[in-house]
């Protein structure tokens, strides 16, 4: 790269953060200030990039860094005393940190590394024989958890996926008419990862426990940003992981399962960590732990926890409420500040039905999406939908506005057809 271009970009990079540091105030609100901004200090990455990522990989927290800090000092200094003195209990203990946010007891939810585990060892709890065979999903749902569910096919489990007409919603009458005597599972993402459309998670559930069918929910696009209870849905299981709006970073995925099941349980993918006595260290069947330890295997990913943590505390700190009302008024204004610039938008308007995402379609997307990334704009692009843009608690106003100007520069000046000619080799 030669000299003035590394100048130019320097220069656009210095402009950028100028932007980001001075203060904004609410439009329509009498210049209240949010208040929810001086989070921003936390999050070292907002200085310099215009952050709207948060449904792909969530801010990291500065306290963040203690923690892996505390991590590699307890391994180095405690050694092996290291599980007795807290490592063991992580997979719970932090997984109650998770449970104040979805609305699990303490010891109702237990850490993997991430979804498709989670959702394979409930699994690996269900049978599919005879005429209670069926799988009941939106077409809409995570592509993981799908392809689980059609290995299943493999032992009996007849898939069924309820179509989507307009790629971005599923009719829900749609959703409960596919639900009878004949489900086993009925399993829905809370809000679509691609459009960001949230179910009705209560009346999918209450129609599935009135033909005896159990749901899984996988509420990985909703914890941290759009308030979820678990237990007052009355959700049999629930998924999800740390890298979006728990901001968290990977391999800290959870699992609730509803207490009242555990001991009707018994998942085939299993392992020592799962049985009554592990250090006993028995061979033969085995004999299940009678807690929520039961849905565990193996050694739990200790670093990622650690990782973690900072995110959850943060998020308990905010408090989802706030964080909903703030992502309803910003999503709704990014919608309108894309629609004025002539961009079509490919997720629900009405913010009952809309999670924390935003998805603009625009021309040459994925092209564009490029470009933004190499200005220092984070967002990402979906094949189908669009370029996904999500603003969190942290988030200015001024940056919705900053990003779609970001686009129809690029579009006007066709500054993504440098891309377009990668693709092209
Ligand atoms: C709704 C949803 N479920 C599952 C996943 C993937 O989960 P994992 O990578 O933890 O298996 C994602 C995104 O990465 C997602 O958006």
């Amino acid at each position: 790269m030669g000299a003035q271009k590394l100048f130019e970009q320097e220069e656009q990079r210095r402009l950028l953060s100028n932007r980001l540091a001075t203060t904004f105030f609410l439009p329509g609100h009498g210049g209240l200030m949010d208040q929810l901004l001086e989070w921003r200090k936390e999050f070292p990455i907002l200085d310099n990039t215009v952050y709207l990522i948060s449904h792909s990989l969530g801010a990291m927290p500065r306290r963040t860094r203690d923690r892996l800090q505390e991590y590699a000092d307890m391994w180095s200094t405690r050694g092996i005393r290291s599980w007795e003195e807290g490592w063991w209990m992580m997979a719970t203990n932090v997984g109650d940190k998770i449970g104040t946010i979805i609305g699990a007891g303490p010891g109702e939810v237990v850490m993997h590394p991430n979804v498709s585990i989670c959702q394979s060892i409930i699994a690996s709890c269900l049978t599919f024989e005879g005429k209670r065979n069926r799988i009941v999903s939106e077409s809409l749902n995570f592509p993981s958890n799908l392809y689980i569910y059609h290995s299943l096919e493999r032992l009996g489990a007849e898939v069924v996926s309820v179509p989507s007409d307009d790629g971005i919603s599923v009719p829900l009458s749609r959703m409960l008419e596919a639900i009878d005597e004949r489900t086993k599972l009925v399993s829905v993402s809370h809000v679509i990862f691609r459009s960001s459309f949230i179910q009705d998670l209560k009346a999918i559930t209450r129609r599935a426990h009135e033909v005896g069918a159990l749901v899984v929910a996988d509420i990985y696009q909703s914890a941290g940003t759009v308030p979820v209870n678990v237990r007052e849905i009355g959700l049999d299981f629930a998924t999800g992981g740390s890298v979006k709006w728990l901001c968290g970073g990977p391999g800290a995925g959870y699992m609730y399962v509803n207490r009242d099941l555990w001991p009707t349980l018994q998942p085939r993918l299993t392992g020592w960590l799962a049985h009554e006595d592990p250090f006993a260290f028995e061979v033969g069947p085995n004999k299940y732990a009678d807690n929520i330890y039961r849905f565990l295997n193996g050694t739990p990913s200790v670093p990622a926890m650690y990782a973690a943590m900072s995110g959850y505390e943060v998020i308990n700190e905010v408090g989802v409420d706030k964080i909903r009302e703030k992502s309803i008024r910003q999503t709704s204004l990014l919608i309108d500040i894309a629609e004025n610039a002539g961009f079509k938008i490919n997720c629900p308007k009405n913010t009952v039905d809309r999670g924390g995402t935003v998805v603009i379609d625009v021309p040459h997307g994925q092209q564009v999406t490029t470009e933004l990334l190499r200005r220092d704009f984070l967002i990402d692009h979906r094949p189908g939908a669009g370029i996904r843009v999500a603003p969190h608690f942290y988030s200015k106003d001024e940056e919705l506005d900053l990003i779609v100007r970001e686009i129809k520069t690029i579009l006007e000046t066709k500054a993504y057809e440098q891309h377009s000619a990668a693709l092209a080799h």
